[in-house]
């Protein structure tokens, strides 16, 4: 979901630095072979995710929801020498995918995928986490937060995708499906959460960007 305007989106992207020629192929390739492509965090998104981590420059990063593993290749690029990036999914049908590109990528030893339920996996981190990616199941959003708070490090980062639900989250009848209020109830908890601060940036579906005092 994008929420500017066509031509500004557009300049936006030719404004941004292009993909990698690797994540130029697995973007394109998702697109081509797999379901729901649309859940791949793209061009964009993928240059703003980069960038934050070469921002933090971190050593653990935990990524829940690796689907093709364009967003992993994209986090992992900042991540320090000896850095590590724990990635969750539970569909078994992805991971050959996702690991057939990690391979072409000198990134591929700092990539950690573990498949299985992001509830079940969590609890046996035991890592602690300068940034954590939430993108799996929104109407879990709230529960993931909750189960990483106390292994993120204080000072450190959470993203949350798709905080804007297509724009579902300002529609003004009372929303019906569990997935819309999911992320009303995740944003409203974050907000009023005193133990962090929180930006939410209105880039493509949202981005709930949030620091942990
Ligand atoms: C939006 S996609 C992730 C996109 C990816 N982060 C990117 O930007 O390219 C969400 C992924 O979460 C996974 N997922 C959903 N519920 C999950 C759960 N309970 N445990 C683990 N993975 C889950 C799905 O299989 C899917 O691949």
């Amino acid at each position: 979901m994008d929420f500017l305007p066509a031509n500004i989106n557009a300049y936006a992207e030719a404004s941004t630095s292009s993909e990698s020629e690797l994540l130029y192929q697995l973007n394109r390739n998702t697109r081509a072979q797999i379901m729901a492509p649309r859940m791949l965090s793209g061009h964009m998104q993928g240059r703003f995710l980069s960038m934050i981590s070469w921002m933090i420059r971190p050593r653990r990063i935990l990524e829940i929801g690796t689907y093709t593993g364009y967003s992993a290749l994209c986090l992992a690029e900042g991540l320090v020498d000896d850095g590590l990036l724990i990635t969750i999914d539970h569909n078994e049908e992805l991971e050959d995918f996702a690991r057939s590109y990690w391979q072409k990528s000198p990134l591929n030893d700092k990539i950690d995928f573990r498949l299985g339920s992001a509830m079940d996996i969590i609890p046996t981190l035991n890592e602690t986490f300068d940034l954590v990616f939430i993108d799996a199941d929104k109407r879990n959003n709230s529960a993931y937060f909750d189960l990483i708070f106390d292994k993120v490090r204080p000072g450190g980062f959470m993203l949350a995708d798709n905080v804007l639900w297509s724009g579902k989250v300002v529609e003004l009848v009372k929303p019906s499906d569990l997935d819309t209020q999911s992320v009303l109830a995740f944003n409203e908890k974050v907000q009023n959460d005193s133990r962090v601060e929180n930006v939410l940036l209105p880039v493509r579906d949202g981005i709930m960007m949030i620091r942990k005092r």
